[in-house]
């Protein structure tokens, strides 16, 4: 059982299915891109967790929060090798590892999480030629998808362009119950053809890499 908590509510979900080691695993890093003390997006972060771990997916959770990035100095391959600071070595260590980057962002002011764009900006060749996926909420109806579309600018920029859909999260403040299960009819199977889809495109790019790369 694992317990989320955001402003004064409690969440607690179980992850169902194992990760069975005997399979060769797809590996994503998901990105979450708020540090509020009242965060709601964590919701939905942690909600996609999951329904990755349920398909036998390794997710690395990237939460800004706890890898505290300075806002940007130095880029991580201005460092020589060796001398980055440690919170930025294990994040290009787990992007190396990945196979695609789930971005989770919420809306702000019409676009993205300052906090999201500091973590996106510190790294890019630990990106590349790996595709990307976009999930957006919001406090409002329109789950967030102005700032998801200029995500897919930047992430198309790093090198990690996204697949054609996008999953928004509307009415974030009351979507999920406390199991963090989604109150609407439309979650559900959205995410889930989602997920088959950046797998699918994941699953291609690695096959594809196993060739050789442009650079
Ligand atoms: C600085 C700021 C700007 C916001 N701008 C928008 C906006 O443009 N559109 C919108 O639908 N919600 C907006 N909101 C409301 C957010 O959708 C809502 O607070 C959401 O929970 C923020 O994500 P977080 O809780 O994970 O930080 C804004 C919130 C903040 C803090």
């Amino acid at each position: 059982m694992v317990t989320i908590k955001t402003n004064s509510e409690v969440y607690k979900y179980d992850i169902k299915k194992k990760v069975s080691m005997e399979t060769k695993k797809i590996t994503v890093s998901l990105l979450y891109g708020s540090v509020r003390t009242e965060r709601e997006g964590i919701k939905v972060a942690r909600y996609l967790e999951k329904s990755l771990k349920e398909q036998n997916i390794l997710v690395h959770f990237i939460d800004p929060l706890e890898y505290k990035l300075p806002f940007l100095d130095k880029m991580y391959k201005e460092y020589s090798q060796g001398t980055a600071p440690e919170a930025m070595e294990n994040l290009a260590q787990m992007f190396r590892e990945s196979d695609g980057f789930l971005v989770v962002t919420g809306e702000y002011n019409h676009s993205i999480p300052p906090v999201l764009k500091n973590l996106l900006d510190h790294f890019q060749s630990e990106y590349n030629f790996k595709p990307s996926a976009i999930a957006s909420y919001s406090a409002g109806n329109f789950g967030g998808v102005r700032a998801a579309v200029h995500l897919r600018v930047i992430l198309g920029e790093l090198g990690m362009p996204s697949i054609s859909s996008m999953l928004p999260f509307p009415a974030i403040g009351s979507l999920f119950d406390k199991n963090l299960v989604p109150q609407n009819k439309f979650t559900e199977p959205s995410a889930k053809r989602f997920i088959e889809e950046f797998v699918w495109y994941m699953e291609a790019f690695r096959d594809k890499r196993q060739e050789g790369t442009p650079y």
